[in-house]
């Protein structure tokens, strides 16, 4: 009785936005507040959410689970920079972790320091503030030319110490970087975000949060003597270095087979040895170790927000920026490929109106997250914006349940693949040349008739998996051996693949090159007159000739960047002439 009293009070005298909420369930007179924890590298498939009950009870069990998330790049940087513009990578050119191709000096180069989310949030009247790793490549040489702009208040972790858990380099505010020796990374993020909730609270308006630690990324260390920089286990807080004895990573179907999986490099990869694996169980404990902080700071925030009177009117998100593999389809640990473990990824909302408790398998991914934001905080959307708003409301829910809505998301990759750990930096059989050519576009259609991954190599081997029968991604129905003709996918998709598969590639023909509602509504880019919407539309035996000749996803050769000139044909025909409305 006493703290509500209180707590109400201090609502009224300096939050005002929030008296709303205490007295009735209207929505927020003012707009809300965003807390938006991001991890680095963690994947959703290897079970490491099954050790974070913080984030399941606070915030997962509070609000909705998106189990259909996806990162749209599976590498840090431009999933970051497509996460906070809300565009997909081939609209940024920022596909690299390190320039020329990416890092936060081609974020610069490319105009988007003036135009990404805090920029614009701030432009809708809210306060921002930022601690943890913003993107790669953001470091103590130009840490302030430029200031990452939007942000009110920063405390950034960057290179040479971004990864490194007891001697991190951070940069606060315009402070110059300095290394904290000892002091364990994650809790000094986690200290940041407390200071910068109670300046958000003290100045009395919306805010954005934004908290990224780099749990569970490698312990990586920069040496400029040597070209590659070791990427380690992580380092778990000294309270957490013996948790877990004996958990090992799940032996999924797809986790070091027999028969060689994937495609391109990944099929040509030794299967691995008992040295390796005991290596990686080892690892993976650490993963999970490292994340403990991360899931004690869940704790302390949902406490500080609640201390503030603030979390009734506060969004609070969790999420990673891409997923990561360890020994699936026989890969050391890493990240960069288009498989379930490196793109589909945690995400957890809760905040006002948001359903508890629920999980929900619409098909969602990080270009959603900036136009989310945008109309929770009644922003009106951008019009280059590549993604939509996630539904997060129990209307937005029960709207997008009933409405034809995007079942698709893209993802895409320049340069090269790798691994990670002692046994990844040594390449593959010694060499690292296999690695060179990791360029592909891929494409996931999720309904809950029908579930595929397509995806063409830079190599021009592509890959098709029926994931309703297959999830763990093992059987190539377009690998060598495979025969287009044999393998009729389930109902309602009973035709052959040789008519299946152009229709995909003419999808993946949109998106690999779309702008803003073409990557929401792509089968209407190929059908100008809106007759279809769907692959089972598109399936009908009168189009088979309209798809057959269509130019089909190809690469002249791998590149290491976004060179339009060796990515083959750009457009498909379209169906009819009437392209009016979207040149
Ligand atoms: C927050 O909302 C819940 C449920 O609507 C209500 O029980 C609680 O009193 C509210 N707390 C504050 C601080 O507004
Ligand atoms: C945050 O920064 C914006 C843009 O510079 C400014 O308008 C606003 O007053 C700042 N807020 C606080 C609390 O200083
Ligand atoms: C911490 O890192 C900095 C470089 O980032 C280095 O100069 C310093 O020697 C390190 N300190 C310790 C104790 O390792
Ligand atoms: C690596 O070595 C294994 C075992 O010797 C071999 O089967 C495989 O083809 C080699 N892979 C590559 C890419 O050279
Ligand atoms: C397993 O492979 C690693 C890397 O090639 C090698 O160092 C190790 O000796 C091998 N272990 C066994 C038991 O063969
Ligand atoms: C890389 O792909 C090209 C085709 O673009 C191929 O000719 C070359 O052999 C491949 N390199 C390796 C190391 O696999
Ligand atoms: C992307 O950036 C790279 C590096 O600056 C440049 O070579 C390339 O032409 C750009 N691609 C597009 C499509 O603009």
């Amino acid at each position: 009785m006493c703290r509500r009293l209180f707590l109400f009070l201090v609502a009224l005298t300096f939050v005002p936005w929030s008296y709303a909420a205490l007295n009735d369930r209207q929505p927020p007179a003012q707009k809300p507040n965003f807390v938006f924890i991001m991890t680095d590298d963690q994947d959703l498939h290897l079970n490491s959410m099954q050790y974070m009950p913080n984030v399941l009870d606070l915030i997962a069990k509070e609000g909705t689970t998106y189990q259909q998330h996806f990162c749209t790049v599976a590498q840090c940087c431009p999933s970051r920079v497509s996460l906070f513009t809300g565009k997909l990578a081939h609209n940024t050119n920022v596909t690299d972790i390190i320039p020329p191709y990416g890092g936060y000096p081609k974020f610069v180069q490319q105009g988007l320091n003036n135009d990404y989310l805090p920029v614009w949030l701030q432009q809708a009247g809210y306060n921002t503030y930022y601690t943890g790793k913003l993107m790669n490549a953001h470091s103590t040489a130009n840490w302030n030319n430029p200031f990452p702009a939007g942000w009110n208040g920063t405390a950034f972790l960057i290179d040479p110490g971004t990864y490194n858990y007891y001697n991190a380099t951070f940069q606060s505010n315009r402070d110059p970087p300095a290394s904290t020796p000892g002091q364990y990374n994650t809790d000094q993020v986690a200290q940041h975000a407390l200071n910068m909730l109670d300046q958000a609270y003290a100045a009395g308006a919306p805010f954005f949060l934004g908290v990224t630690p780099i749990a569970p990324h490698c312990q990586t260390i920069f040496n400029p003597t040597t070209p590659i920089p070791g990427f380690l286990p992580p380092i778990p807080a000294s309270r957490h270095q013996n948790l877990f004895p004996g958990v090992k990573i799940p032996r999924s179907p797809n986790f070091n087979p027999n028969v060689p999986s994937g495609a391109s490099w990944i099929t040509h990869l030794p299967q691995l040895n008992s040295t390796e694996i005991d290596y990686f169980d080892n690892f993976y404990r650490s993963r999970l170790q490292a994340l403990q902080a991360v899931d004690e700071m869940i704790s302390t925030i949902i406490d500080r927000l609640t201390q503030h009177g603030l979390l009734n009117d506060t969004y609070v998100i969790y999420t990673t920026d891409n997923g990561y593999h360890m020994g699936n389809h026989r890969m050391q640990p890493g990240k960069y490929c288009a498989y379930e473990e490196d793109v589909n990824i945690p995400f957890y909302i809760r905040g006002p109106g948001v359903p508890r408790g629920k999980t929900v398998d619409f098909v969602t991914t990080h270009t959603d997250f900036a136009p989310t934001l945008f109309q929770l905080a009644g922003i009106p959307l951008r019009s280059d914006f590549d993604g939509s708003p996630m539904p997060v409301t129990g209307n937005a829910q029960e709207q997008r349940r009933n409405a034809p809505a995007p079942d698709h998301t893209m993802v895409e990759y320049w340069g090269t693949g790798g691994f990670e750990g002692a046994y990844g930096l040594q390449g593959i059989n010694g060499s690292f040349t296999q690695f060179l050519n990791h360029t592909y576009k891929s494409m996931r259609i999720v309904t809950n008739k029908y579930n595929l991954q397509y995806t063409v190599w830079c190599t021009n081997e592509h890959e098709l998996y029926d994931m309703t029968r297959d999830p763990s991604q093992m059987n190539n129905l377009l690998g060598p051996s495979a025969s287009v003709n044999a393998t009729p996918l389930a109902s309602p998709l009973n035709r052959p693949l040789s008519q299946v598969q152009p229709r995909l590639d003419a999808l993946l023909m949109v998106l690999k090159s779309c702008k803003a509602n073409q990557c929401t509504q792509p089968w209407k880019v190929l059908h100008p007159d809106g007759d279809v919407n769907n692959l089972v539309d598109a399936l009908n035996g009168e189009y088979d000739a309209f798809y057959t000749e269509q130019p089909k996803v190809e690469f002249e050769k791998c590149e290491l960047g976004y060179r339009v000139q060796s990515e083959g044909p750009q457009t498909p025909n379209y169906y009819g002439t009437n392209m009016a409305e979207w040149t």
